[in-house]
């Protein structure tokens, strides 16, 4: 069916010619009663004849349609609509057209050519609704048309007048869309292109010509049409083509923390994910765009962090920042292996400072030496693989940008001294994504095997600048945490000097990252010279605390956290200071030229310290097997699960004491997350072990071979035999007990 105005009464302002005449003739051809407003002036504004308009009104009436003139200007609003009120008794219809142009560049832009643009386009469009709003609203019909302009929406050189009072028009309609919407008033937007004497000096005359009126005037009637029910629209159109416009909002990052002031820093800092419009929003009412910032500070307030994507909800929001949780975690990066020999365990410990000048260090550093032993951690090295191989890019739902990788924090905990030469696998899991605001964190857990056997674990903390917001959660029962230290003075300091080519070296070992070498790369992230690994630091602390407390015996070498927290510039001092709470050394490390501490909240597990070795244990009533079983409850509460996985068995252990049984312990590696009972089991065990506790403690001490006990008939099996050689992977740790 065709789009008729029968009944309707239409106003066209600036009608006279150009787009305004072709509306009035395409609304005269369609059965409305039109009223032909035009000034009759000079495209200034000068000048003024009743000519232009009654040419139109001519040209309907010829056609056999109904209009009538009006030559006031649009400033006269009230005149306008009184002239359709008089002619036809009502109007429905108001098509904000009229126009001129005074162009000039902004320095040259006079009051007045401000002023005379302003008073056309924008009050002019306003005095002439307003007369006829009441209408409108009485009847409850109405359609408006405003007149934008891309120069408007874009910005024009030499239009700053104009396309002020153009983008004023468009915030006009905005909001009468919205005061309008109960009384069935409806106002749209229009931003022209045609050919007309207001744009033959800016267009080339073909285009102008090919360009026509004609190509627009039916978007207009349609806007128009009481079928229509588009309201606050934008509309491009020109050529035949018409296209709708909307914002479009970048994701944004609040730049605000609790109870902290907000700083121009803090919006420096994250300029590029404020203006980065990768799953961009495209809010439609000032409701949703104030909900954002209701949501921001209910977080900021909640959360004491700042929060990245605070429009979408957590569903949304997860996919949108790239990071799904549930997605990510407990994938599994694809495996890596680590060849290596002696030279590398040498490299390692030269590049965490050790040096022929210490004669403790040898043994680290000659591979002849009676003693040549690998240092505790070197257990990153193999491990770290799997995070430079890139292996994070490939996890389903972690779609972050690496360039933003920061390494926050680092566990790694050794079952056995590492070998000085090898192949090494390393498996890598997605432990837990937590977000943090500000940025997310990966904890990557990292197992190494030499064989089947678990030589260590490392876990990654990584901190993803700007990655955070996808409604995760801020803490994991899986990160290993931080322990800050006593708060009395340190029990022990040791000041060990780095080498100005400390960090070149360190490289060495596999972290190739520029930043650590390269003065122009390190300019680009801010810092005035090539950094030290953080690794780097870790591994002299560690050094400190085996020297300090376990007079370098590798053995008593259980585990270590610390967190990355300054950077250390290569031929600085790093100061490590220690705090002893039994097996536990807490550490803290300063640069000693500047005071900063660069790791903190950071320990060293020991094993066994001398005063708690089995020998000084008191004799009778206690078993010394208690303490050697106490410690298999602590592994497999830390990682009964990777346990089950590999030995997939229970054991059950009948310790006696002087002929008689004294205790009973059952290791249970077959179900869910392991678990050690004290005491008699119902279940079923694999293979029963019946042993005195002093021999006991001679095979784990690794003084009796288990297979010599079992000849001598110290030792009894019943069950599955064979299944005692995986007992190594949780025993055998504990030789130095
Ligand atoms: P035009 O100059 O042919 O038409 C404008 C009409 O408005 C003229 O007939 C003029 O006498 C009349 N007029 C000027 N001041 C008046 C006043 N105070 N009261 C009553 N009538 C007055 O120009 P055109 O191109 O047809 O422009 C129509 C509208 O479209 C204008 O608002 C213009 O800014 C807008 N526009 C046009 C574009 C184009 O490509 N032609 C581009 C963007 C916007």
């Amino acid at each position: 069916m065709s789009l008729t105005f029968e009944g309707k009464v239409v106003l066209v302002t600036g009608a006279g010619g150009g787009l305004g005449r072709e509306y009035a003739l395409a609304f005269g051809e369609r059965g409305a009663s039109v009223v032909v407003n035009d000034l009759g002036g000079d495209i200034k504004g000068g000048g003024k004849s009743s000519a232009a308009a009654d040419k139109v009104v001519e040209e309907i009436r010829a056609k056999g349609g109904k209009a009538v003139a009006n030559y006031d200007s649009v400033e006269d609003g009230e005149k306008l609509i009184q002239t359709a009120l008089d002619t036809f008794g009502r109007i429905d219809i108001v098509v904000n057209n009229a126009g001129i142009l005074r162009d000039r560049s902004f320095a040259r832009t006079s009051d007045l050519d401000w002023d005379l643009i302003h008073r056309v386009h924008l009050r002019g469009s306003f005095m002439v609704t307003r007369a006829a709003w009441n209408h409108m609203k009485n009847q409850k019909f109405g359609r408006i048309i405003m007149t934008s302009s891309a120069a408007g929406i874009y910005g024009n050189f030499g239009q700053a007048n104009y396309s002020a009072a153009k983008l004023g028009m468009l915030g006009l309609a905005n909001t009468l869309a919205i005061e309008g919407q109960k009384y069935n008033i409806h106002c749209n937007t229009i931003a022209p292109t045609a050919g007309s004497r207001l744009t033959q000096t800016v267009m080339p005359p073909d285009l102008l010509e090919s360009l026509k009126a004609e190509y627009v005037a039916p978007l207009v009637l349609w806007l128009c049409h009481e079928q229509c029910q588009e309201s606050g629209g934008l509309f491009e159109v020109g050529a035949g083509w018409i296209g709708k416009l909307r914002w479009e909002r970048s994701r944004g990052r609040t730049v605000r923390y609790k109870n902290q002031s907000m700083t121009p820093e803090a919006v420096r800092d994250q300029w590029d994910n404020i203006c980065d419009f990768t799953d961009a929003t495209k809010p439609a009412s000032i409701q949703e765009s104030l909900h954002t910032l209701v949501d921001v500070l209910s977080k900021v307030d909640s959360e004491g962090g700042v929060a990245a994507n605070p429009t979408a909800s957590a569903a949304t929001a997860s996919s949108a920042s790239g990071i799904n949780p549930i997605e990510a975690v407990g994938q599994k990066l694809p495996e890596t292996t680590f060849s290596f020999s002696h030279t590398q365990c040498i490299l390692y410990a030269l590049g965490v400072g050790m040096s022929t000048k210490d004669p403790d260090h040898l043994r680290f550093l000659y591979e002849g030496h009676e003693y040549f032993s690998c240092l505790p951690t070197f257990g990153v090295i193999p491990s770290q693989a799997a995070m430079m191989d890139g292996g994070l890019t490939s996890v389903p739902g972690l779609n972050i940008d690496f360039t933003q990788v920061l390494h926050g924090e680092q566990y790694l905990e050794l079952y056995k001294p590492l070998p000085t030469s090898g192949n090494l696998k390393s498996q890598a899991t997605i432990a837990d994504v937590l977000d943090k605001g500000s940025g997310a964190v990966i904890l990557l857990d990292v197992n190494t095997y030499s064989g089947e056997e678990l030589v260590c674990y490392n876990q990654w903390s990584v901190f993803v600048v700007g990655a955070g917001g996808f409604g995760g959660k801020r803490t994991s029962e899986k990160a290993k945490t931080l322990v800050p230290p006593p708060k009395r003075a340190p029990d022990a300091v040791v000041i060990d000097s780095t080498t100005r080519d400390q960090a070149a070296l360190y490289r060495l070992s596999g972290d190739w990252n520029p930043l650590h070498i390269d003065p122009s790369f390190a300019a680009m992230g801010g810092f005035k010279a090539p950094i030290l690994h953080g690794l780097c630091s870790f591994g002299f602390a560690a050094r400190h605390v085996l020297k300090q407390y376990a007079n370098n015996d590798l053995s008593r070498f259980k585990a270590i956290k610390v967190r990355f927290v300054k950077p250390v510039l290569p031929g600085q001092s790093l100061q490590t200071e220690m705090w002893k709470e039994g097996n536990r050394i807490h550490i803290q490390c300063k640069v000693k030229e500047t005071d900063a501490v660069v790791l903190s909240g950071a320990y060293v597990d020991l094993h066994g310290a001398p005063e708690a070795s089995p020998e000084k244990l008191p004799q009778g009533g206690g078993l010394q097997s208690e303490l050697v079983f106490a410690e298999i409850g602590r592994r497999i509460k830390d990682m009964g699960s990777e346990l089950v996985k590999q030995v997939n068995a229970v054991f059950h252990w009948e310790i006696t004491k002087d002929g008689k049984n004294a205790a009973e312990w059952t290791i249970d590696l077959k179900s869910g997350a392991g678990a050690l009972h004290k005491g008699p089991y119902s279940g079923k065990a694999d293979v029963t072990f019946t042993v005195s506790d002093e021999d006991f403690m001679e095979v784990v001490q690794g003084k009796l071979n288990p297979q010599k006990a079992f000849f001598a008939g110290k030792l009894k099996v019943r069950g599955n035999i064979m299944l005692s050689q995986k007992l190594e992977v949780i025993l055998k740790d504990h030789a130095k007990l």
